[in-house]
């Protein structure tokens, strides 16, 4: 059975009954960043304390030892996704791997004609980058409208893509409103018009099981720390022959396979063409342990156990009577709700008073807000780790700020 408490001994942030504002922490900030168990801290401790050397650099046995470890580590994300080594490029996170595939495939093959499909959803980190393509290449960028609820629908995306799209760049699980994209008819739509599409996994991929080829996507780019691994170390899964095509964003040390002094330089093949300079070992170790430890529990029961977490906590926060939920229908862990009469970034203040690490504003997804029709908002984001108890102790906070009365006493 799974049993979130039984797993919490696993996370030294758990056992160390760590504290907030003097109460025992209720940790709900999940699609911020997680816990780390310990298989993945002795992973990183390892490699400092007994492992220590640098990888494909050395004749060496500790050397050796390196980038054995380092393949290791990426045939664990390849088959952890459905994927292929060779299509797996080790990152510092998400916005890494998305503005790699800006810059190494969207600034060298679009065009002024072109345009990319974005929705008003997006985190930053799948925003920004598509407009410094925009500002680099003269393409356009255009928004799939979602739908009354916000999702992204196969439809709506029909209704907007052209024979000018060239990219499709949208989140699996959107980080606002948690909405789980139909990502195969999305595919399916964006190759019939030739384009790609470029996944946003940062709320998906820790959280359910991810298949590459099923999903037939070009790109999917995901971070090792919202999956109880280290901060610093990501993933960019892409198509083995676009990752041949596209340029490197970085170029260094490890991923050239010669130069010379009138610059006639060849770049080694993918992945190592995108990874320059040392790699981030300790992280990349603990994201393989990660992985290992998230597969051990399996992705379908965590998936499942968060779904139920979601019933429970849209159940709970609407008996209060005083919220407002934007996301009741969303299939992830998230909650993003306001309290009536109170600013979001108030009601974080009080919970956080009260041991509750909620996130507050706008999450990074500051095109939403028109769609939402507020400026900020309280999000709840759940983990294997988190349980009902959690969801008590937010939802009983909740009801002490109806009228918005503890305001002055807590302010
Ligand atoms: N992307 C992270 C979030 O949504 C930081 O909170």
């Amino acid at each position: 059975m799974f049993d979130p408490k039984r797993l919490r001994q696993d996370f030294p942030m758990y056992r160390n009954h760590i504290k907030m504002q003097g109460k025992d922490l209720v940790w709900l900030d999940n699609a911020s960043t997680t816990f780390k168990p310990d298989v993945v801290v002795s992973a990183v401790t390892s490699y400092m304390t007994e492992e220590t050397s640098n990888s494909h650099r050395g004749d060496y046995d500790l050397c050796f030892q390196m980038d054995k470890k380092v393949k290791e580590a990426r045939e664990t994300v390849a088959s952890f996704i459905h994927a292929e080594p060779n299509e797996v490029v080790f990152t510092s996170g998400t916005t890494a791997s998305i503005n790699l595939v800006a810059f190494g495939y969207g600034v060298k093959f679009l065009k002024p004609e072109d345009e990319i499909l974005l929705t008003e959803a997006e985190h930053a980190s799948n925003v920004l980058p598509w407009f410094k393509v925009a500002e680099m290449t003269g393409c356009k960028i255009r928004y799939i409208p979602l739908d009354k609820e916000g999702r992204l629908t196969p439809e709506n995306l029909s209704k907007t893509i052209s024979e000018h799209t060239k990219i499709v760049a949208v989140a699996h699980v959107t980080n606002v409103l948690g909405f789980l994209a139909p990502v195969k008819e999305l595919a399916s739509i964006a190759h019939a018009h030739g384009a790609v599409l470029v996944l946003d996994g940062a709320q998906s991929v820790p959280h359910m099981p991810t298949d590459v080829k099923d999903l037939d996507v070009d790109f999917l780019s995901f971070s090792g720390h919202k999956l109880c691994g280290p901060t610093g170390i990501g993933v960019l899964y892409g198509r083995y022959e676009l990752l041949c095509k596209m340029d490197p964003f970085m170029t260094g040390g490890g991923m050239n396979a010669k130069f010379d002094m009138c610059g006639d330089v060849g770049y080694l093949a993918p992945p190592m063409k995108f990874e320059a300079g040392t790699q981030p070992l300790a992280e990349i170790f603990g994201l393989d342990a990660a992985i290992r430890y998230l597969q051990s529990i399996g992705l379908e029961n965590i998936h499942q156990h968060e779904k139920e977490l979601k019933r429970y906590a849209v159940e709970q926060l609407k008996k209060t009577g005083i919220v407002t939920i934007y996301n009741e229908n969303s299939e992830a862990g998230i909650v993003t709700f306001n309290v009536e009469g109170v600013f979001a970034q108030d009601a974080a203040s009080y919970l956080n008073h009260c041991g509750i690490a909620c996130r507050s504003g706008q999450h990074c997804a500051k095109i939403l807000t028109s769609f939402l029709g507020t400026i900020a908002t309280i999000r709840a984001s759940f983990y294997l780790y988190t349980d009902k108890e959690d969801i008590d102790a937010l939802v009983e906070a909740v009801k002490n700020m109806k009228g918005g009365a503890f305001l002055d006493a807590f302010f």
